[in-house]
């Protein structure tokens, strides 16, 4: 990590990418040096008092040294660590907590790491364990290696899991199936800031021992690494059977019940408060009331859109709210910090204010105890944010250009967005929106023209087409197309737009296009394999509102604040045409997400998830 100099660096294997020392016995006599007094300390924090997440304490009246990375002495008489270039800083009675850690987090999403970097930090989150798994379904594990070096030399700590989820579903995807276990060994071995194994979803794998996955579970294990859990809707022995495979913790129990079952089996549960779901404040109620133990509840995002982190925060939101919610202070920051770092095996090294500790420490505003969102941020001893701002630079990283030509889609024209009937058909199945991210199974009225095309009837009020296509398979004419894109009808969005359109889904990374005419659905999937991928929304022929996402056709390599207009721009032009629901941006996101029922439209055709089968869009013989 930048924050590290000369020898005073740290000698964990994986606290992320700092440098090592040549010798970590060395480096580990200097901290006790430095703690006896016998080297000068760089910095001492004098007059804070520390959220001690060890004792459950808020300790007043407390110093702080700091020698290199790493924390030297915590006490109320740091004076024998003083030397001639010490810095001494009075933080006049100020709060002190140790940097927040977000123990789940997609950062393969909507902006470079970097550019996350620089907003997280403002709240406060200085580790980040992150799961880019919509990299590798695009780009595989080059991809990954790829997105391992944006996140490098950065000033947070970003520690890496290999994506296990992959494929979602093996009988309607092939995302990532290509030689993963040889890479996910060489990932983990290869790279000393990749931990182990990203979320395991679909659990179903687990319960009925697919052979791949039961050695990808058996190969991290042996190497002691962690695997992460994905248990939606598991209960009972299915729940108990996942636990037994090692895999120990959760993100994605949505209430009480669900939490309270998986702790009794020894799980972690991460709550989580992002994008996707806000589960912390019913969760959080009922933890207060039934007085559970807290060691093993943490939070974590899942993800953040550019506007939630401005809107909410990040993980010092999930303290505050705790908080406000009846949660003690000191028992929010442990499960914002040290119980993350427990879970990691890293409590030597991170989480908590105490000697040998790395040096990521949060200081709060004079006379604030409520708000957790610190003025002062130090990173493995280096003031990263100061005064509420950034204090250091961020450095962009270049990326190769085969990154961004992962759009291979030929050039398409109205009729690649045809339905045809094989028969007399009056009615469609339909992927009826429920929410931006539920979807149920519906029928529509449709009409045939005299050669056999097929649209919704007039009368369907609210029936969209949906086409998804294979964007990374390369292909050749437009031909090629036919085989790997589907198309079908959706209901319920609410908006009349004439095409609605994404590179970015999960985990497929199919190009999803809705809308309600042929020919403009074909211009805005042009516009977008032009530009190399992104969100677009086109109305009366003209578009109204893009996001490109140039980074493997799922991340934007422009500044967060650029990203954070055109995510309100797209999602604004799409509530202008009616569209229903709050966040349009997340319904193609979900549209082909295999993880999640009922009915998934995939370049494959469209799924029914729950059973397991496909679903034809025309529906025949109905009266
Ligand atoms: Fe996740």
């Amino acid at each position: 990590m930048a924050a590290a100099t000369s020898s005073r660096t740290s000698s964990s294997s994986r606290t992320s990418s700092y440098r090592a020392p040549r010798d970590p016995a060395d480096a580990t006599s200097l901290v006790i040096a430095a703690a006896m007094g016998d080297e000068p300390a760089d910095t001492i924090l004098e007059n804070c008092s520390i959220y001690s997440v060890y004792t459950g304490e808020i300790l007043h009246d407390m110093q702080i040294s700091i020698y290199g990375d790493r924390i030297s002495y915590v006490g109320h008489d740091a004076s024998h660590t003083r030397g001639s270039r010490t810095t001494t800083v009075d933080l006049e009675g100020r709060r002190v907590a140790p940097g927040y850690a977000d123990p789940h987090i997609h950062i393969d999403q909507f902006v470079m790491p970097a550019e996350f970097a620089k907003e997280a930090l403002l709240c406060g989150v200085t580790s980040l364990f992150s799961d880019p798994i919509d990299v590798v379904s695009v780009a595989g594990y080059r991809g990954f290696e790829e997105f391992l070096r944006a996140g490098r030399g950065l000033p947070i700590r970003i520690f890496q899991t290999v994506p296990g989820g992959l494929p979602v579903d093996p009988r309607f995807s092939r995302r990532g199936s290509g030689a993963m276990l040889a890479r996910q060994r060489t990932a983990v071995r290869r790279n000393p800031d990749v931990l182990g194994m990203g979320e395991v979803f679909s659990w179903t794998k687990v319960t009925e021992r697919d052979p791949r996955t039961m050695r990808s579970i058996s190969d991290m294990t042996r190497q002691h690494c962690i695997i992460n859990g994905h248990t939606a809707g598991a209960s009972g022995k299915k729940l108990a059977a996942y636990v037994a495979s090692g895999i120990i913790s959760c993100h994605e129990p949505i209430n009480f019940d669900q939490a309270i079952e998986r702790l009794r089996l020894g799980m972690w549960v991460m709550i989580r408060e992002g994008s996707i779901r806000r589960d912390l404040e019913g969760i959080i109620r009922e933890v207060i009331s039934h007085g559970p133990y807290l060691e093993r509840l943490m939070f974590c995002s899942d993800g953040l859109d550019p506007a939630a982190i401005r809107e909410f925060g990040h993980i010092d939101h999930c303290v505050r709210e705790a908080v406000r919610l009846g949660i003690h202070p000191v028992d929010a920051v442990t499960m914002a910090t040290r119980n993350v770092f427990d879970y990691y095996m890293m409590g030597r090294d991170l989480g908590g204010i105490a000697p040998g500790r790395l040096a990521d420490i949060l200081v709060m505003r004079k006379g604030d105890d409520s708000s957790f969102r610190p003025e002062t941020v130090m990173v493995g001893g280096r003031t990263v944010v100061s005064k509420g701002r950034l204090a250091v630079d961020v450095p962009a990283r270049r990326m190769p250009a085969w990154i961004r030509r992962t759009v291979r889609i030929p050039r398409l024209s109205a009729s690649d967005f045809e339905v045809r009937a094989r028969g007399r058909a009056t009615s469609a199945n339909t992927i009826v929106l429920k929410t931006e991210i539920i979807t149920g199974l519906g029928t529509a009225r449709v009409v045939c023209d005299g050669d056999g095309r097929v649209v919704p009837h007039p009368d369907a009020a609210d029936v969209w087409k949906v086409a998804a296509f294979d964007r990374i398979r390369s292909g050749g004419g437009s031909s090629a197309i036919r085989g790997r894109r589907s198309v079908g009808f959706l209901e319920g969005l609410g908006g009349d737009v004439g095409a609605f359109a994404s590179t970015w889904s999960f985990h497929e990374n199919d190009m999803i296009v809705i809308g309600s005419n042929d020919a403009e659905m074909a211009a805005v999937a042009n516009h977008l394999t032009k530009n190399n991928g992104g969100v677009a929304v086109s109305c009366n022929g003209r578009i109204v509102a893009s996001m490109p996402l140039q980074f493997a056709g799922i991340v934007s390599t422009a500044p967060f604040e650029t990203v954070l207009e055109q995510f309100g721009q797209v999602n604004g032009a799409m509530s202008d045409a009616g569209c229903r629901f709050e966040r349009p941006v997340l319904i193609p996101l979900f549209l082909p997400f295999l993880a999640l029922p009922l009915v998934r439209m995939t370049a494959g055709g469209m799924v029914h998830v729950t059973g397991g089968r496909r679903v034809d869009p025309l529906r025949y013989g109905d009266a």
